[in-house]
């Protein structure tokens, strides 16, 4: 069963050559994209979609989010409105609710914000542990998101419970409790910051991670211009996600190195922080990735449209730029060249945006503008 998706006024395709097409159509067959082009040379197919000059974009590629958690925080953001620093330090509240939760809840909770960004237009999410801390707790986080996305996410060196020693921590993140995580995660990620894990003991986790099979991420240098980013560049890891404060240094490592630099500006929107300089990055020629950072603590948003139009407007990228980064570039932070482009045999995923063009993403802030979603070549919502 093929389907034609015609009537599309602008399609933004962030492919290679980072094309904006006019006019176009697209053909659909088995999930997958099967061709693209002007819609005067369209072929027939089965079925027959009209979408009345609305502009397309990739669907959103997601690839740094926390979903698995119980409870909000809505008191302490609150707190940092009137002046409350943020230091990583309410972890342990989102910790101690989760313990507590059953299953049922964690499960329910991963499937209210999944479905909440679906409708926004995010066709691929990682999801990471990172709210258990116990070998249990963490294991089953990952059994729960593994049930979401096939993206996930060991982050058992969050931060260190309370009471417990870091260095006997250290050891159980890159010992045991990796043992019973690797099996459900793809990916391992280590929060490298002061008052966290440092540089040797992020590495520790990341080592022993490695050697168990899974791909590396960090959470690096979102506080201070701390050791992460250069350690991810050193293991070769696929991002270093936040990027907020680095040096002249770091910004040389990025630009030379395969890691992708994913920049997460809900997190300084809901902390009051100074955002990453995305232009900086860009210009010296690292891969910028654009994600959300969904967690009830630091950045409590499901939506890649708010991440794009902050990013324009408050990080220096172009509409274009910021669009790339929250599709392929999301896709080469999760080293996935299935998803994130329009393209010939990528996977068909879509959103149809109720505007003229992508620009409109940043162009009108906070409305929604998504009138359909295809997620594998089936239409989700319309
Ligand atoms: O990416 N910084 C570390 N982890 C999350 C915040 C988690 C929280 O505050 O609950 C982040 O911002
Ligand atoms: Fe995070």
């Amino acid at each position: 069963m093929s389907l034609l998706i015609d009537g599309i006024g602008e399609l933004f395709t962030a492919d290679d050559d980072g094309t904006v097409h006019y006019d176009a159509a697209i053909v659909v067959e088995a999930g997958r994209i099967a061709w693209v082009g002007h819609r005067l040379n369209r072929p027939a197919a089965d079925e027959y979609l009209d979408l009345g000059d609305r502009a397309v974009v990739p669907g959103f590629v997601d690839s740094h989010a926390h979903l698995v958690f119980a409870g909000d925080r809505s008191g302490e953001f609150d707190a940092r409105m009137r002046g409350e620093p943020y230091d990583g330090g309410g972890i342990r509240t989102t910790v101690g609710a989760t313990r507590k939760a059953s299953d049922e809840r964690l499960r329910a909770n991963c499937a209210r914000l999944t479905a909440e960004m679906l409708r926004q237009g995010t066709t691929t999410v990682e999801v990471k542990s990172g709210y258990g801390l116990t070998v249990e707790d963490e294991a089953r986080s990952l059994r729960i998101a593994r049930e979401f996305t096939p993206e996930t996410t060991y982050l058992g060196a969050h931060t260190v419970p309370a009471g417990v020693d870091a260095d006997e921590y250290t050891a159980l993140a890159a010992g045991p409790m990796l043992d019973a995580c690797a099996p459900h995660a793809k990916w391992a990620d280590v929060f490298c910051e002061r008052g966290a894990f440092d540089g040797d003991q992020a590495r520790a986790v990341l080592t022993a991670s490695a050697k168990a099979g899974l791909g590396l991420r960090v959470h690096a240098n979102q506080l201070t211009a701390g050791p992460g980013v250069r350690l991810a560049v050193e293991l070769g890891a696929a991002s270093a996600d936040h990027c907020t404060h680095l040096t002249d240094a770091d910004v040389d490592a990025l630009a030379n190195s395969a890691t992708v630099a994913t920049l997460l500006p809900g997190a300084e929107f809901s902390t009051r922080s100074p955002y990453p300089d995305a232009r900086r990055l860009l210009d010296a020629g690292a891969r910028v990735a654009l994600a959300t950072d969904c967690n009830p603590g630091s950045s409590y948003t499901s939506s890649m449209a708010f991440c794009i139009a902050l990013a324009v407007r408050e990080m220096g990228m172009t509409p274009a730029e910021a669009l790339e980064a929250a599709t392929a570039g999301g896709a080469d932070a999760l080293r996935r060249t299935d998803v994130g482009r329009v393209a010939v045999g990528a996977r068909a995923d879509l959103v149809v945006l109720d505007a003229p063009s992508f620009v409109h993403l940043a162009y009108r802030p906070g409305t929604p503008l998504t009138h359909a979603v295809v997620h594998g070549g089936s239409v989700v919502g319309s």
